[in-house]
């Protein structure tokens, strides 16, 4: 039997034995002798009598074991022009101090922190400040406008907000003051404090009594200890898009985390002590918070925290500048990424410019991987292109090509095998399991592995309902797919209202709420339609109120500029159709899917229950307008 085999029937059979082993990898200051609490199923809690600080294994211990002089980041900004390195000592260093800091503005163990900062080395710094004095960050990413700022903030309720003066994009400065300054305006819960990264492009003004600069906040701040939690204390709290416009605060917590992690990097990524693991996205997504971060801090490695684009900073070569000059063993990015560098390189000439010999694997996430773009990425790179499959709620990759346990065969259109830990079955309404080649819902048997979320903020009722209730003894992914007879899955898209733009998970219910306060609008639909860049965009349906007189074409300008106003510019919401009417079944229910295969296109099988099928007209016509 293979590596990959033995490890995952062991991890299934006997998962706490599997879990005590890799939890050996990470130092405790009260090793756990339980491994799994399942004394109140549903809800299961890993190594319930163990403690340690997370940051302790990220920084302190990698100091102590003389890794102090091997850089921990770098910081790469094109659109700073600046590059920086800073050494595990270093960024011990910077971060006892701001944890200090922390701590003298009275942020204690299990107090919020919210952090909204650009790429900057500042947010992992804080993020580990947070770690190391025992409180729970929320990042927020720099994309989100006030109103989604403002809902956080209420739900987490910090003590304390970290924010960067500004973020860059591209050439664009995005001033972060005003969409704060809206944001606490609009939020019942007051921070008491919010600590200020000035940066030289656009500083922002302060308000006396509660704002501080960073460097205020370190001047003569004693540097902070890591202190012990326990392992199923919280380390964060990262909101995602669910099917309404409410975001769920998907928990993660330290013990759990650190093994779990830890586990991947070593067995999934195939990265060790020592090399250089690049994870191009953002810190304000679960893939910043695992792959900027903590994996790679917790493995002993590089992380290059990149301040720029695939493309547009300068050019589509900036990807393989980054990789030659530091040295990167391996990439992990969105496929949209390497689709954005395509169109702009089609042949991928600035390829050649580069010294790309350190770079063994390429690793793509976040949405659907095209064949057709896994086929151009290996070509070109002449490297393997591997799939994984997981989301926020997880932490860290559910169906993957396990590179470091054993690299099996790579199959285009799946990210393939369940790494050990999950147990994933592909089932059909009722929740029986459906045969190889059959589509269905995956879901994952509980208990789910140590890493993912143990709950939602303050919320476990949602996380029951959203999660659990569907299928009992299943965790519910909101995902639909197959396994093929190899045993590989197949990952087809979500089954709910959650669309994936870019890389960037948005709810559709959110963008509806924004369409359905406007004073025209009787009714509307926002579905997903298919985009040869960002893999998918949101497209809006407004239906009229009756009277209502108003340009179509002024209509939707306003909508769009709501939308990005309400949730922010990462929504890319460009597209609205004013239409007569929407297609609905005989209840009331809108035919979302029948809609997105229409406008796609597709010959979609119109359901029995719709109450008018005369209603479907636009939507053939858009989308034969379309093709
Ligand atoms: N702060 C402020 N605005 C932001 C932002 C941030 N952190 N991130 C994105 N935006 C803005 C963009 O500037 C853009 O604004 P615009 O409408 O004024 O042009 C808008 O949000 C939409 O962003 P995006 O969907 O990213 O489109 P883009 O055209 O700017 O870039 C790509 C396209 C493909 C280059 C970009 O999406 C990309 O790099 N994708 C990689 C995906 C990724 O890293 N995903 C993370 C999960 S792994
Ligand atoms: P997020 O929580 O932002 O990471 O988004 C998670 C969702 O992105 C998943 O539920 C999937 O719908 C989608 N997704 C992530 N990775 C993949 C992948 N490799 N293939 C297909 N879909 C993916």
């Amino acid at each position: 039997m293979g590596a990959y085999r033995s490890a995952y029937e062991r991890s299934i059979a006997d998962p706490t034995g599997f879990w005590r082993d890799a939890a050996a990898e990470i130092d405790w200051s009260r090793r756990p002798e339980r491994i799994l609490d399942d004394s109140e199923p549903p809800f299961y809690r890993w190594f319930p009598d163990g403690e340690l600080n997370t940051c302790h294994n990220a920084l302190d211990r990698h100091v102590a074991a003389g890794r102090g002089e091997q850089p921990a980041l770098i910081h790469d900004s094109p659109v700073t022009g600046t590059v920086r390195s800073y050494s595990y000592a270093e960024l011990l260093d910077a971060t006892a101090r701001f944890a200090g800091a922390l701590r003298r503005l009275g942020v204690g163990p299990g107090d919020r922190v919210l952090l909204y900062l650009a790429m900057v080395p500042e947010a992992v710094i804080a993020m580990l400040a947070c770690a190391r004095i025992g409180a729970v960050h929320s990042v927020v990413f720099g994309g989100f406008a006030a109103h989604e700022l403002a809902v956080r903030v209420d739900d987490a309720r910090p003590k304390v907000v970290v924010a960067t003066s500004c973020g860059i994009e591209v050439d664009r400065i995005v001033p972060y003051q005003p969409i704060l300054a809206a944001a606490l305006e609009e939020a019942e819960h007051v921070p008491e404090h919010c600590v200020i990264v000035q940066r030289p492009q656009h500083p922002a003004e302060l308000t006396p009594g509660r704002d501080l600069t960073w460097d205020q906040a370190l001047d003569g701040a004693e540097p902070a200890d890591c202190v012990p939690v326990a392992a199923t204390d919280p380390l964060y709290i990262l909101y995602t898009s669910g099917t309404t416009g409410r975001p769920k605060g998907v928990v993660r917590d330290n013990g759990g985390h650190a093994v779990a992690l830890g586990w991947s990097m070593r067995n999934v990524f195939g990265v060790g002590p020592g090399e250089v693991f690049w994870a191009a996205s953002d810190v304000g997504w679960v893939v910043g918070h695992s792959y900027i971060v903590y994996a790679p801090l917790l493995a002993g490695a590089t992380t290059v925290l990149y301040e720029g684009k695939p493309v547009g900073t300068p050019d589509a070569g900036a990807f393989w500048r980054v990789i030659a000059e530091h040295r990167v063993a391996a990439l992990f990015t969105a496929p949209t990424a390497i689709r954005a560098i395509r169109r702009q390189d089609p042949e991928g000439e600035l390829i050649d410019g580069y010294d790309l010999s350190s770079l063994r694997t390429l690793f793509l996430a976040g949405e659907r991987l095209d064949p057709d773009t896994w086929t151009w990425a290996g070509e070109r790179l002449k490297v393997p292109v591997v799939d994984n499959w997981w989301q926020t709620e997880t932490g860290w990759p559910v169906a993957a090509n396990p590179r470091g346990l054993e690299p099996l065969p790579l199959k285009p259109g799946s990210p393939s095998v369940p790494v050990p830990g999950y147990d994933i079955r592909v089932v059909d309404g009722r929740g029986e399991e459906v045969p190889a080649g059959t589509d269905g819902s995956i879901v994952i048997r509980l208990p789910l592995p140590p890493g993912c979320l143990p709950t939602l903020w303050n919320d476990d009722e949602r996380y029951l309902r959203s999660y659990l209730s569907a299928f009992p003894g299943c965790y519910l992914t909101g995902d639909g797919g197959r396994f093929d007879a190899d045993g590989y899955l197949y990952v087809m898209g979500r089954t709910d209202d959650v669309i994936n733009v870019a890389g960037h998970r948005l709810s559709t219910g959110a963008m509806e709420e924004v369409l359905a306060g406007h004073p025209a609008v009787a009714e509307c639909a926002v579905i997903g339609v298919a985009d040869a860049l960002k893999g998918q965009v949101p497209s809006g349906y407004v239906v009229l109120k009756s009277g209502a007189e108003v340009d179509p074409d002024a209509l939707a300008g306003e909508l769009v500029a709501l939308v990005r106003q309400r949730i922010g510019p990462v929504a890319a919401f460009r597209r609205v159709t004013v239409v007569p009417a929407l297609p609905k079944t005989r209840s009331g229910k809108i035919l979302r899917r029948t809609m997105r295969g229409l406008v796609e296109g597709r010959d979609e099988p119109v359901p029995a229950t719709i109450d008018d099928p005369s209603t479907l007209a636009t939507f053939r016509e858009l989308g034969a307008a379309e093709a």
